[in-house]
């Protein structure tokens, strides 16, 4: 069996998966916290994640440590400034072969809605797919500070607040992969990827950037894929 996994907060990640599902006629299976704390099997798992802060996602993390699969396809996508190191990291934790991995770069969850990518690169993964053998991965280089508290770090470099016109149709709690939103108030465990703003069918939640972070995600963007098989 094949199966899709996906993690996205603000749709670029989905955007690649809707593209392999398609590929692949399978559907997307969207990871959140229930998903990260039951087993998954598969022969084939594809699975599609954001880089967050250099970092693997806290729940694709748990995920991972799940994941029963023969055969992985790992794809990080990341928003043009720094991909870390987050493939070797998850190839160290996933039982079962990696045949294929890539970085691709997107826009950046804060800056861009776009979800264009460029899929010409991720075509010799079919081919891999077809054939599988294991792929060789190398290890890329990733801030020091990167490990350093990931999810407090987002919180206080992006503020999330909500505004009158919320109805308090609860999709945001529906949606969010954390558990941390209820009717539109945020909290503990929020990791900032966005969702609730994202869909939030009444427009109601905005977010703002913290002028430290802004200027840090005005640096020259690196537009690099990198395919590993
Ligand atoms: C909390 C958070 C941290 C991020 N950290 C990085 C990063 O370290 N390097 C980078 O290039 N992009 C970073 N991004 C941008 C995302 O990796 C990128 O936009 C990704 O494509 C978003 O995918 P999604 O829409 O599926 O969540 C970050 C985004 C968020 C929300
Ligand atoms: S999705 Fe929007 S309108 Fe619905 S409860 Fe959440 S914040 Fe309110
Ligand atoms: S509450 Fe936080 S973790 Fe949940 S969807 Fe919103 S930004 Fe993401």
């Amino acid at each position: 069996m094949t199966s899709v996994y996906c993690f996205s907060g603000s749709g670029h990640s989905y955007a690649i998966a809707e593209y392999f599902a398609r590929e692949l006629q399978v559907p997307v299976v969207n990871i959140d916290r229930r998903l990260a704390e039951s087993h998954c099997q598969a022969d084939l798992a594809v699975v599609i994640f954001p880089v967050y802060c250099q970092n693997i996602p806290a729940v694709v993390r748990d995920f991972f440590s799940k994941l029963d699969s023969k055969h992985v396809v790992l794809i990080a996508t990341y928003g043009k400034i720094s991909h870390g190191n987050v493939l070797w990291e998850a190839f160290k934790i996933i039982r079962g072969r990696v045949i294929a991995a890539a970085y691709v770069p997107m826009g950046h969850t804060y800056l861009d809605s776009s979800t264009q990518f460029d899929a010409q690169p991720l075509q010799p993964i079919f081919a891999r797919i077809q054939h599988p053998r294991a792929a060789t991965l190398t290890r890329e280089s990733k801030h020091p500070l990167a490990s350093f508290f990931p999810s407090w770090r987002s919180r206080c470099g992006v503020r999330i607040w909500l505004d009158e016109s919320c109805n308090a149709c609860n999709l945001c709690t529906e949606q969010c992969p954390m558990q941390a939103i209820e009717a539109g108030i945020i909290h503990g465990n929020c990791i900032r990827c966005l969702r609730c703003v994202c869909q939030c069918p009444k427009s109601a939640l905005h977010f703002q950037l913290h002028p430290i972070l802004k200027r840090y995600l005005e640096q020259t963007p690196c537009e690099d894929t990198k395919v590993y098989l």
